[in-house]
């Protein structure tokens, strides 16, 4: 097994496997240089269910764990045998599908005699922003917002983050899936929710996604999530029409505005020159204009990874493998998969 005595490489070639959800992705970086990054999905298979059933995105990392790897070995241009290590999602998610991904890359790394290194997805969505701009160095402000995160974060070393506030109810992404789902729109929700909100207007008064008198930085989208349908479920019970368009938009609005302006606050009263940003309601258009837009009010400079490498990916994972690796922490064989993972 892997000699972790062995020297620390100043510019690794790190092959990342990502399987956590319905994403089966491999990626390859040369230090912060992304090389390849793959995806097979079996997102349009679980549509038909109108959600992830667990059984069936195993079943498909299963088939599709092998081929992507080569996939990215190819695009990437280098042989196996040169890879420097591998990182691995090994939660949170779920748990069939993670063992698909780590016990491939467990294989790998066995036979190749490469260091392991185990990646906590969330952390890996806050990787991204490195692989977007190389010469990205702590302290920074992130915004983090995914299906099961929704939280303001102040890195201030490689090796860790402090929390500055979040959601303490539902996510934003789980609030557009929802939403979605109201407005009959399919799996994946969110991006579907944002191409409705483009035709429309954000003239219904939905409640912002902030927790009333709250001293704290705390976000809430429960409230929101039940005004949508709410507002919905009322408008059928009288038979009138709602304007889908214009219930997308509005709720757009009430889910991100807060968001945006709590992080450029953040950044302000924290006296951080820099935001990132990272998970999949980041790929959201008008999140990305608006934040972009406050940020250089604020005179704050905005690290924003490429829409792709927002939702689930393995270029994140490698990036996030990097960091792991310059700190030189390795896993074992003895590594499991974990549903879930606090974030701090
Ligand atoms: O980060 P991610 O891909 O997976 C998790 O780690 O959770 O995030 C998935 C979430 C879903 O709730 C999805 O609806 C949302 O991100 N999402 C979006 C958009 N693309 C993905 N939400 C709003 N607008 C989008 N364009
Ligand atoms: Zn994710």
């Amino acid at each position: 097994m892997y000699n972790p005595d062995k020297t620390i490489k100043q510019s690794p070639l790190i092959l990342g496997i990502e399987s956590s959800c319905d994403e089966t992705a491999a990626a390859v970086i040369r230090g912060r240089r992304l090389l390849s990054s793959e995806i097979i999905s079996s997102a349009t298979e679980q549509a038909k269910y109108g959600g992830v059933v667990p059984e069936i995105a195993s079943r498909a990392h299963t088939d599709a764990v092998a081929e992507v790897v080569n996939r990215a070995l190819t695009a990437a241009g280098v042989e196996i045998i040169e890879l420097d290590a591998v990182a691995v999602t090994y939660g949170a998610g779920l748990l069939g599908a993670l063992l698909v991904g780590l016990s491939f890359a467990k294989s790998l790394a066995y036979a190749l005699n490469i260091p392991l290194i185990a990646v906590n997805h969330i952390r890996g969505h806050l990787a991204a922003a490195y692989l977007q701009d190389e010469a990205l160095k702590p302290p920074f402000i992130t915004l983090l917002a995914s299906g099961g995160h929704t939280a303001i974060l102040h890195t201030e070393s490689y090796s860790g983050f402090n929390v500055l506030g979040g959601t303490c109810d539902d996510a934003a992404g789980e609030a557009f899936d929802k939403v979605a789902r109201v407005l009959g729109l399919e799996y994946p929700g969110g991006v579907n929710v944002e191409r409705l909100a483009k035709n429309g207007e954000g003239n219904i008064k939905f409640p912002p996604c902030l927790v009333k008198n709250s001293e704290k930085l705390q976000l809430s989208y429960s409230g929101l999530k039940t005004a949508v349908i709410n507002y919905c479920h009322n408008a059928e019970q009288k038979g009138e029409k709602i304007n889908p368009c214009d219930v997308a938009c509005s709720f757009q609005h009430a889910a991100v505005d807060p968001l945006v302006k709590k992080t450029v606050e953040s950044a302000k009263k924290l006296g951080a020159g820099t935001v990132t940003a990272g998970g999949g309601v980041i790929a959201n258009g008008y999140l990305r204009e608006t934040l972009a837009t406050e940020c250089e009010k604020a005179g704050l400079k905005l690290i924003l990874p490429e829409k792709k490498y927002c939702t689930d990916n393995a270029a994140m994972i490698a990036a996030e493998g990097l960091i792991q690796y310059n700190l030189g922490n390795f896993a074992d064989m003895s590594l499991n998969a974990k549903a879930q993972i606090p974030l701090k």
